[in-house]
């Protein structure tokens, strides 16, 4: 039952105490080995170099008695987990006992002592020794886990102190690059309020400019109708009257006057041409439809190319600002198709529906890429563009290569 390797320190000043000490133990103890220290102090240096397993100490010896041994002991880290039985011869009162306890010894035994009592208890003081050392080991492990984790803790904390640092800087970034950012954006609110007042501007020049040059326009065409073409009747009657003053026998007079008299009639054609194209009375006598109508087909007499008008309903009407815009829209179509399109059919429809006035302009010639659009330096889209700006309308052209050009104009009619 008690381990054969069981190891007994016993320390006593009496040599022959121990002799017989060390008898009892091997008789009844096999296998055990019994160390023996004759005081005090090399029993401490014994039990540190050999680690018995308990120490029988007496507590009567002179010099170092045993309570002082046991309290030394005890003192020690290590020396502290063997379990100390102190052996008395002397009578044990109440008193020693205390002291004993109050030293640090597990237990005392006072003697004769009785043997298999003996036997038990350095049983139960390896044991305690055993659960002491385990104690210590647990002890010991518990401290080195506090110590990594305060070590760990102090690490996590040195990081959290360093980010929250950083973070004190970047919020500080932050703030600056934000008040950079609405400074910027300050700037461009008020870069936009310029802009959109000088576009308000230009577009109001441009509007300006378009109603300067349709009156120029009108200027220009009744002047060349009223006063040329008046000048030129004026011419053709003066020619009559000559021509009827010519002696028969000056043939080449007569031809001479036949000639001028085609020239004339020629150039008040040219003139009724170039007038109408410039403003077309049409417009202003018979609106809107007609000059379109009119004008389709014009376009027809010049290129041989069908186009094909239709007005819904037949008796609309436009204020004369708009119909002006909605009919250059239709010329420059009509000449774009002209220039560009090599089209055999053009369709022209001018529809009031719904509050708006939806007109259309389709062909069915070449057509080009809506991208290609950005390169050139035209003014004819963009002036349609334009044009439907000024009416508070929308434009829209669609082509492909080889399907056409579609362009669809819708004019509020409430905001004219
Ligand atoms: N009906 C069409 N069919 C085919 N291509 C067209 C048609 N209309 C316009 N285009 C293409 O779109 C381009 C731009 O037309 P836009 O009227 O803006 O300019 P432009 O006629 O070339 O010059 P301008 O400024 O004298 O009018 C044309 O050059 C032509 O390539
Ligand atoms: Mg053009």
């Amino acid at each position: 039952m008690v381990s054969t390797k069981m190891k007994i320190l016993a320390i006593d000043d009496k040599q022959d105490h121990l002799v017989s000490l060390k008898a009892i133990l091997d008789d009844l103890v096999p296998g055990i080995r019994v160390i023996m220290a004759t005081n005090g102090r090399k029993g401490i240096a014994l039990a540190m170099m050999e680690n018995p397993d308990v120490i029988l100490l007496e507590i009567g010896m002179t010099g170092m008695d045993g309570f002082e041994v046991c309290r030394q002991l005890k003192d020690d880290n290590t020396l502290s987990m063997i379990p100390v039985v102190f052996l008395t011869s002397l009578k044990t009162d109440r008193n020693s006992v205390i002291k004993a306890l109050e030293a640090g010894a597990e237990v005392l035994l006072s003697k004769p002592i009785d043997e298999m009592h003996m036997v038990t208890l350095l049983h139960s003081m390896v044991r305690i020794k055993e659960s002491n050392v385990r104690k210590q080991k647990e002890q010991e492990r518990l401290s080195d886990l506090i110590q990594q984790r305060t070590t760990k803790l102090k690490q996590e904390s040195e990081q959290r102190t360093k980010a929250e640092e950083t973070l004190v800087v970047t919020n500080l970034k932050l703030r600056k690059s934000q008040s950079a950012l609405l400074n910027i954006l300050e700037d461009l609110k008020q870069q936009n309020i310029a802009r959109k007042q000088s576009e308000e501007r230009l577009r109001e020049l441009t509007t300006h400019i378009q109603e300067v040059r349709e009156e120029e326009r009108a200027e220009i065409a009744q002047n060349l109708h009223d006063d040329l073409g008046q000048k030129l009747t004026a011419l053709n009657i003066d020619l009559a009257w000559l021509a009827a003053r010519v002696p028969v026998d000056f043939p080449e007079l007569s031809d001479k006057i036949d000639t001028m008299h085609e020239l004339i009639l020629d150039t008040a054609s040219r003139i009724k041409e170039i007038s109408s194209k410039l403003r077309p009375s049409i417009l202003d006598d018979l609106g809107i439809a007609a000059a379109i109508s009119w004008q389709a087909n014009e376009f027809s007499n010049r290129t041989d190319i069908p186009c094909k008008v239709s007005i819904i309903p037949e008796s609309l009407t436009m204020p004369s600002n708009t119909a002006t815009q909605v009919f250059r829209i239709v010329q420059e179509s009509l000449t774009n198709i002209m220039r560009h399109a090599e089209a055999s059919n053009v369709v022209i429809s001018l529809i009031e529906k719904q509050k708006k006035w939806r007109l259309r302009i389709k062909d069915n010639g070449d057509g080009f890429m809506e991208e290609e659009l950005g390169d050139k330096k035209s003014f004819g889209l963009s002036g349609m563009e334009e044009r439907t700006k000024l009416c508070n309308g929308t434009f829209s052209i669609k082509s492909k290569p080889g399907s056409g050009v579609e362009i669809i104009v819708e004019i509020p009619i409430s905001g004219q």
